[in-house]
């Protein structure tokens, strides 16, 4: 009885002990990474990109890497500088839905600023209720990609202006008509006088007065922005955790780098669904080279919460998906995957800049949060005055 007694007693103790032991243990880690999260928090609010830890890229990823930061100034092309005319034109007219054959459909109808310059539909609806085969990017902050569309078939704003007006499933008028129909209204006069000097209508000049207004749409400072210049309690322990992965573990940065968050490269993420009756040869349809089957220009991050939902074919949604399927590589479809487009039988590699990351579901919280850091607030911009 009396050993019983003890032997229980040493049970107890032990048990307590070890309680202590585990305790102290989990104690010890949290406050490990709490220290390691301030550690992390006062680099990179420290306004000084030296001091952030040296971020983790592949060797093929370096020709293309600038450090994430802020964006640079908007550089306007020599032949169509900027003027506040020009701008105010290229609203009105990216407002005008006269531009289409129905007279209904305007750029604005599928880049809408309150929905962050996109229209939030996996595919857009365009002239006579038609479906596109893309999701409608965001057009903010354009003025940083060097192509332009899913597979870079513009090569600038004042190319690019034209093609939607034209597209038979987006506005479907001949640009001539689009032209003339412009040139008849007499309110236009006045517009085109103030930017170009002289009030004759031409289809340049379009082009011109919508790149201008769409080179203004820059994000303002974001909570990233001010984060990195200093203010250091404007991060949670999640958006501190989230950037650091986003340049180390997740290798985000491997693609996804500089202010605009984009190396502006076109790369394969094995979205393609080559095979499939969705497939995509993206960047393929137009160089017509069997290793850009199923790449696609890395796009922007910035107001990334604002702009989904995500991919060429807004397959994604919500945003935590986009993550999971980074954190696992991307296995599926296979790497390989073959079919035969136009007689010739064409297979998409996915980059190898891609692999299993295995993030915990706290590390994708964390990189989401992050995320989130680089939206801004959806602006209510008046709609213009359409001229008669
Ligand atoms: C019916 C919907 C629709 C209309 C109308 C429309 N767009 Fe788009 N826009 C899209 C879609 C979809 C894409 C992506 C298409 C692709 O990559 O093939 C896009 C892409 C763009 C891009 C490329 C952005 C980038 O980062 O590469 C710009 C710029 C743009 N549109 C401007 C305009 C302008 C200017 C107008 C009016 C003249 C216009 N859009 C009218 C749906 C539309
Ligand atoms: C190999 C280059 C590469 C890497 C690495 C990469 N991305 Fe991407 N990312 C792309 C490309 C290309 C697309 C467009 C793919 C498509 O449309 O099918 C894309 C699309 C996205 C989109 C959707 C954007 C939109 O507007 O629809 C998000 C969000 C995104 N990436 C986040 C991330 C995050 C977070 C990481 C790190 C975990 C990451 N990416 C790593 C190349 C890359």
């Amino acid at each position: 009885m009396k050993n019983g007694l003890s032997w229980f007693l040493v049970l107890v103790i032990s048990l307590f002990l070890l309680n202590n032991c585990i305790q102290n243990k989990a104690y010890k880690a949290l406050s490990e990474e709490q220290d390691f999260i301030n550690k992390l928090r006062m680099l990179y609010s420290s306004g000084d990109q030296k001091q952030w830890p040296k971020p983790v890229l592949d060797a093929g990823a370096l020709d293309n890497f600038t450090e994430i930061g802020h964006l640079p100034s908007v550089e306007f092309p020599s032949d169509n500088p900027y003027s506040i005319e020009k701008a105010t034109l290229g609203k009105t007219l990216f407002y005008d839905p006269r531009l289409s054959k129905s007279n209904q459909i305007a750029c604005a109808s599928c880049h809408d600023p309150e929905l962050g310059w996109t229209d939030n539909r996996t595919f857009s609806f365009g002239h006579d209720r038609q479906v596109g085969s893309r999701n409608a990017m965001t057009i903010m902050n354009v003025a940083f990609a060097k192509s332009l569309f899913w597979d870079g078939r513009a090569a600038s704003l004042e190319q690019q202006s034209k093609m939607p007006i034209e597209d038979v499933k987006e506005m479907s008028e001949h640009i001539d008509i689009a032209t003339e129909k412009i040139a008849k209204i007499k309110g236009y006069e006045f517009l085109f006088e103030k930017a170009f000097g002289d009030k004759k209508v031409t289809k340049e000049k379009i082009a011109k007065a919508i790149a201008t207004f769409e080179r203004t749409l820059i994000s303002p400072a974001s909570k990233f922005d001010k984060f990195i210049d200093g203010q250091s309690s404007l991060y949670s322990d999640d958006e501190v955790m989230g950037l650091h992965l986003f340049r180390t573990k997740a290798q985000c940065m491997n693609c996804h780098n500089s202010g605009y968050f984009s190396n502006n490269q076109f790369e394969n993420d094995g979205t393609s669904l080559l095979g499939s009756k969705h497939e995509d040869l993206g960047l393929y349809l137009i160089t017509k080279k069997p290793e850009d089957v199923g790449k696609f220009r890395v796009p922007t991050l910035r107001e990334i919460t604002r702009t989904g939902p995500w991919m060429h074919n807004g397959a994604f949604t919500p945003l935590t998906d986009v993550l999971t399927f980074y954190s696992n590589g991307n296995p599926e479809p296979p790497k390989k995957k073959s079919t035969v487009h136009e007689g010739i039988t064409l297979e998409s590699e996915k980059s190898d800049k891609l692999k299993f990351l295995d993030l915990s579901p706290i590390e994708i919280r964390q990189l989401e949060a992050f995320l989130g850091t680089l939206s801004t607030r959806p602006q209510r911009l008046t709609p213009p005055v359409l001229p008669q």
